[in-house]
This record gives C-alpha cells, sequence and structure tokens, in this order.
C-alpha cells in the first residue's frame, strides 16, 4: 500500500482538520492545513496585502499566495491529506500541475450544524488543539488538555466572518465538488454523524482508492 494523496473538502466547520489530522496519524502522511499554515503567517507582507486582512473577514487569501505555500509543501511531502485547499477553480488548475490526486473526500453537513459547530469550537492559544464546547469538551473548562494553556475563540468565528466564510464556500467551492465527481475522485462522506463514524466512512474511502 502507497501513502495516500488525499484532498478534504467541506464548508467550513464540516470537521476537515479533526478528520485530516486523524488521516495523516493512521496513514503517516503530510497534514497540509492551508489555514493553520495562514495563521502562522498571519502579518507577512506579500504583494496582495497580509493573510490577516482576508482571514479576519472570512475572505479567501488570494490564489497566487496559496499556490505558492501549497507548492512547497506538496513537494516535501511522501504523500499527504490538504485540508482546505483548493477552493478555487485556479488553485484546482494549479494543483494538476504539481501532483496527481487518489482521492478527494467530501464532508456534507447542513448549514445549522456548521453554525453550530463554528460558534462552540475553542482552540489552544500554544497548540492549536480544537475543542467543541458540546462535543468534544476540555476536562477543565478554558484549558488545554494537551499543554494547559488558554482555550480561545478563533477571530473568524465571530458571527459575521461566519457568514462571509460561508458565503465563499458557496460561490467560489461548492462548484469543484462536481468537477472531482466527474473525474470520479470525489466521494461524499455523512460528515452530520458522530467523529468516529466519520472516520471510518473515510478510512474505507481512502483504503479502496490506493
Ligand atoms: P480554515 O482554517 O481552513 O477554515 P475553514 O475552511 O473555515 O474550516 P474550519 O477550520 O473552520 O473548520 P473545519 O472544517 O476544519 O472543522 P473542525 O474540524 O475545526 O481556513 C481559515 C481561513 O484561511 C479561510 O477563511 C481563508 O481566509 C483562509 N484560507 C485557508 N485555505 C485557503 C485557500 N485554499 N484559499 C484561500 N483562502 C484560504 O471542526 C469544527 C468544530 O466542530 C470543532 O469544534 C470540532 O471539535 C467539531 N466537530 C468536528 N467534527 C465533528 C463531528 N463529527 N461531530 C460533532 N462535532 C464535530
Amino acid at each position: 500500500m502507497r501513502n495516500p494523496r488525499v484532498i478534504v473538502m467541506g464548508p467550513p466547520g464540516a470537521g476537515k482538520g479533526t478528520q485530516s489530522q486523524r488521516v495523516a496519524a493512521e496513514f503517516d502522511v503530510e497534514h497540509i492545513e492551508t489555514g493553520a499554515i495562514l495563521r502562522a503567517n498571519k502579518d507577512v507582507e506579500t504583494e496582495y496585502g497580509t493573510p490577516r486582512e482576508y482571514m479576519e473577514r472570512g475572505e479567501y487569501v488570494p490564489d497566487q499566495v496559496m499556490n505558492a505555500v501549497v507548492e512547497e509543501e506538496v513537494a516535501d511531502a511522501n504523500g499527504f491529506v490538504l485540508d482546505g485547499y483548493p477552493r478555487t477553480e485556479g488553485q484546482v488548475e494549479f494543483l494538476d500541475t504539481i501532483t496527481e490526486i487518489d482521492v478527494v473526500l467530501y464532508l456534507a453537513v447542513s448549514e445549522e450544524t456548521l453554525i453550530q459547530r463554528l460558534t462552540s469550537r475553542r482552540v489552544c492559544s500554544q497548540c492549536g488543539t480544537t475543542y467543541h464546547l458540546e462535543f468534544d469538551p476540555p476536562e477543565r473548562a478554558g484549558i488545554c488538555d494537551v499543554c494547559g494553556d488558554e482555550l480561545v475563540r478563533r477571530e473568524d468565528d465571530a458571527p459575521e466572518a461566519i457568514r462571509t466564510r460561508v458565503r465563499e464556500y458557496e460561490n467560489k467551492t461548492v462548484d469543484l465538488l462536481d468537477l472531482y465527481r466527474s473525474r470520479d475522485l470525489l466521494t461524499e462522506i455523512d460528515g452530520e454523524q458522530s467523529p468516529n463514524e466519520v472516520w471510518a466512512d473515510i478510512e474505507r474511502a481512502i483504503t479502496s482508492a490506493i
């Protein structure tokens, strides 16, 4: 069995990060999480401005920036899970020039669910571990189980930014699902299930694709 090359797609809050982490650990591949890479480089100046300017509003960062980030990460990886990339046609076209893909997993959740998940998500300000106040709470309120640091709400989990993120996804990303479906690469997963049930479907889809 070779190391898989996986894309995980879905609206904001679908569980992409939660499940991609597990894909990376279980299949021993690189977790390429574009949102996290951007958060770690929020104030880096590019000719298009800083990532922060886009992210705080919930808008997509320009393709030129994203493509350069992913090109470097993919080049160094022996198998990967792309979490949050590609999100635009331009990103798909670029990705096609640098690698092949084994499977695209689409985590389907309703808008009601994703808003519920995002408004109750908390992340560790130090190590980035993600929690949910109801479904996956920390042992001690407000404190990270892993490193003991403070849990905070992500800046783009404010209601106005969530609305913009969902609109960006609907306007720029949803059509990509049909594109990957037409290439026979897309597997739709019911993202409303429990994390373990979602994982079981994902594991099956990846194993049968490689
Ligand atoms: P990014 O960080 O990727 O944000 P996103 O796509 O909005 O997705 P999220 O991280 O919010 O959600 P997720 O699907 O990973 O869900 P999670 O697992 O955390 O990107 C941030 C920003 O960066 C973008 O808005 C954009 O500005 C920029 N950006 C990034 N990539 C870009 C690109 N390619 N092009 C342009 N711009 C880009 O789960 C959510 C919550 O639900 C958690 O609390 C979790 O515990 C809980 N949960 C997860 N699964 C379940 C379940 N099955 N049941 C119950 N609860 C669950």
